[in-house]
């Protein structure tokens, strides 16, 4: 049995009094629901705060990125160490960060072992453009993904994967719940070439892509798919409500 995800990557939005209101607003919506695990990605700057807003409740912490170097002369940046103490999760690998900020599989394969090595679980995303998609090459660009960000990690790690489909990310159009189930049935069998069956049967691996409310209980319908990292939904407080509720009935 793998329990469900739902997390929720704010990106660049919120301020930090932004953040703190709207994890006031979904705690006493969110913090009863059981069976699913929730998780919200604020910006690094509101984590101090939206931490202590969630103190006593259910509902975990995620930072977007991070760097892979413990510490030292990188301006700007935000190491594995500053984080591990603050949240549990970090997203790593994201489509907007390999094509806006150039993050290679090798970039994100030091970020991973650099988060697992500080305790942080990664949400490893993978994911195929529109071009690539019409070239018919998902599950080789999946493959790429999977193979080279997830090199020589213990085959014990906690961590998580996101299949997020580059053209499905902010345009309404997401993949069909088929669709996203084969792919992940991909990635599942990646991992297990990698690692195992016994840890692919036990890792959990989400859609992502604009999922919404309307969407999310036809997804978890499907046997491969065990949550949903969700972008734009996640900053209203009752569609993201109304997606962890949906996820905690589904029975599979
Ligand atoms: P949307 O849900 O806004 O499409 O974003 C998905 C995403 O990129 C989550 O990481």
């Amino acid at each position: 049995m793998r329990i469900p995800i739902i997390a929720g990557n704010w990106k660049m939005n919120t301020t930090v009094s932004e953040a703190v209101k709207l994890v006031g607003d979904m705690r006493p919506l969110l913090d009863p629901v059981n069976n699913v695990e929730k998780v919200v990605c604020p910006p690094f700057i509101s984590l101090t705060a939206v931490k202590e807003a969630l103190k006593g409740g259910s509902i975990k912490l995620g930072a977007q990125n991070m760097y892979f170097e413990e510490k030292g002369a990188f301006t700007g940046e935000v190491s594995p160490l500053m984080l591990a103490g603050l949240c549990e999760y970090v997203i790593l690998g994201h489509s907007e960060r390999r094509q806006y900020f150039g993050e290679t599989n090798e970039i994100i394969n030091k970020k991973v072992l650099a988060a697992l090595k500080a305790n942080l679980k990664p949400i490893l995303c993978v994911g195929e453009s529109l071009a690539q998609y019409d070239a018919g090459q998902t599950e080789a660009v999946v493959t790429d993904h999977v193979t080279g960000s997830l090199k020589d990690i213990p085959a014990s790690a906690s961590l998580i994967i996101a299949y997020e489909p580059v053209w499905a990310i902010g345009t309404g159009k997401a993949a069909t719940s088929e669709q996203a189930n084969k792919i992940i049935g991909i990635v599942r069998k990646v991992v297990a070439k990698m690692y195992g069956d016994s840890f692919a049967q036990s890792l959990r691996i989400l859609y992502g892509g604009s999922v919404t409310a309307d969407n999310i209980a036809e997804l978890m319908k499907q046997p491969e798919i065990d949550g949903g990292l969700v972008g734009g939904a996640s900053l209203k407080g009752d569609a993201f409500t109304s997606i962890v509720k949906q996820t905690a009935q589904v029975n599979k």
